[in-house]
């Protein structure tokens, strides 16, 4: 740890008109200040001395260059860039996939928020442990300071921050509690409407639905958010002049003292606070066992999810004499195709049903009659069962006069239908929820 004090980008940066500052802003502004956590880093503040005397010792040399040139330091860390990107290509594909592409993409879009949810998980993990700048207490603003910053900035004399300064820093939190929501909401439809993903079994499709439209206005939200993210991006770079898109591939943020002067108000003192962040093999092996971390205990949480069949998550069991007595001239149709009260007129008519004789001896006709009203589409709590509770009033037992079923077939030409084919014996639907 010492050595890296007296690197180049921690030098550069060093003069004798700022050290005093340096250490009244120790005493004034200790929740901000990096050199503090460096202390409790290294569990010591011998070493925060013995920083100040290496410091001093450079800074005769360094004192000329530092006033001549704007000086950068390395402010974001590599891992806390690659989430960012990482995160604008993932959410870019979650957006097109969700306002944009038809249902079936529904794959590809989870996929994108399963990526979102574990990169937001490795960033808070990252805002707690992670290097000075990312973490959430070195831009946890007081009240007053965010809004002399939002004053600042609508005079045009923003505050220098060499991390996200109090506008940026709430927009960080915004976007992030927006992302974990969305994640939320997503897991919660899935699980509730597509009877897929790790909720799947435990959340109803009621619930599922009644998700749809949070997770709907939470993405018209992340989008006007991206917006003024987009924007306050742009005014805080044409104010500071300083190219911010830049310092989010690089990480290199301008710490010159001409943007130290140009603080108002309570603008951020640690501007000419001085620290490097830890050795990039430290920083490394930090976000490499976090992300490994983030992933074994997703998975580990997936996986105890998947396993247990939640209750109500049930498969149905197959019924021979259902199978045999009413698979036999057309596929036994699963009975969530129809809700109970129109098996019961069915069942009513079997002498006369569609034209054919399909009567069955009592016993039969009551262990049929059991067995579609337990599995009906109002006791049944797939997304198909759902939709197919309605009825057409005029022809109760027949499926294909469902609202749904016409409104989900009324694209497919006549001549598909009429195409010979030979049918399954019978429909088998994924296991599902009972209601
Ligand atoms: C003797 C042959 C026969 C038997 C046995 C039979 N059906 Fe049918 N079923 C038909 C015909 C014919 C139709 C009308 C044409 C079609 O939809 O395939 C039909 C239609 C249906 C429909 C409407 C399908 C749609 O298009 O929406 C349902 C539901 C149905 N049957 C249920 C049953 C049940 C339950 C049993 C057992 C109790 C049964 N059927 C036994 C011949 C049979």
């Amino acid at each position: 740890m010492h050595t890296t004090m007296g690197s180049k980008d921690n030098g550069t940066l060093r003069s004798d008109a700022e050290a005093p500052t340096r250490r009244a802003n120790m005493q004034t502004k200790l929740s901000h200040s990096p050199e503090q956590q460096t202390g409790q880093a290294a569990g010591t503040t011998a070493f925060v001395v013995s920083a100040y005397a290496n410091a001093n010792a450079n800074t005769s040399l360094e004192k000329s260059k530092s006033a001549s040139t704007a000086g950068a330091m390395l402010i974001w860390d590599l891992p806390l860039r690659l989430f960012h990107w990482l995160l604008v290509g993932a959410v870019t594909v979650a957006a097109i996939t969700g306002f944009l592409a038809p249902e079936w993409w529904l794959d590809v879009h989870s996929w994108a928020g399963y990526t979102i949810g574990f990169l937001v998980i490795f960033r808070v993990l990252w805002g707690l442990w992670g290097t000075f700048y990312a973490r959430f207490r070195s831009f946890i603003f007081p009240v007053d300071e965010t809004l002399a910053h939002l004053r600042a900035l609508a005079q045009k004399k923003p505050g220098h921050y060499k991390g996200h300064n109090p506008a940026g820093a709430l927009m960080v939190f915004t976007l992030l509690g927006t992302l974990i929501a969305l994640t939320v909401s997503g897991l919660i439809i899935l699980g509730g409407q597509e009877n897929i993903g790790v909720l799947a079994g435990y959340v109803s499709f009621a619930t599922g639905s009644g998700a749809v439209e949070f997770h709907e206005i939470l993405a018209f939200g992340l989008l006007g958010l991206i917006g003024a993210h987009l924007v306050g991006v742009l005014i805080e770079s044409l104010l500071s002049r300083e190219n911010l898109v830049r310092a989010m591939i690089d990480g290199r943020k301008s710490v010159s003292p001409v943007h130290a002067q140009s603080c108002v108000g309570h603008a951020d003192t640690s501007a000419v606070n001085q620290r490097e962040l830890p050795p990039a093999k430290r920083v490394w092996a930090r976000a490499i066992s976090t992300v490994l971390m983030v992933l074994l205990a997703g998975s580990g949480a997936a996986w105890a999810l998947l396993k247990t069949p939640p209750n109500g998550y049930v498969a149905m069991p197959a019924n021979k004499t259902y199978a045999s007595e009413c698979g036999d001239c057309h596929q036994a149709y699963h009975p969530s195709l129809l809700p109970g009260s129109s098996w019961k007129k069915l069942m009513a008519g079997l002498e006369d049903h569609f034209g054919e004789d399909a009567s069955l001896d009592d016993e039969s006709a009551k262990e049929v009659y059991a067995f579609l009203r337990r599995y009906a589409s109002d006791k049944w709590d797939s997304e198909a069962a759902n939709n197919l509770r309605q009825v057409a009033t005029k022809n109760p037992i027949t499926i294909t006069a469902t609202p749904y079923w016409q409104r989900r077939h009324k694209d497919i030409g006549k001549s598909v239908f009429a195409q010979k084919r030979s049918a399954p014996k019978a429909i088998v639907l994924p296991a599902t929820k009972m209601r």
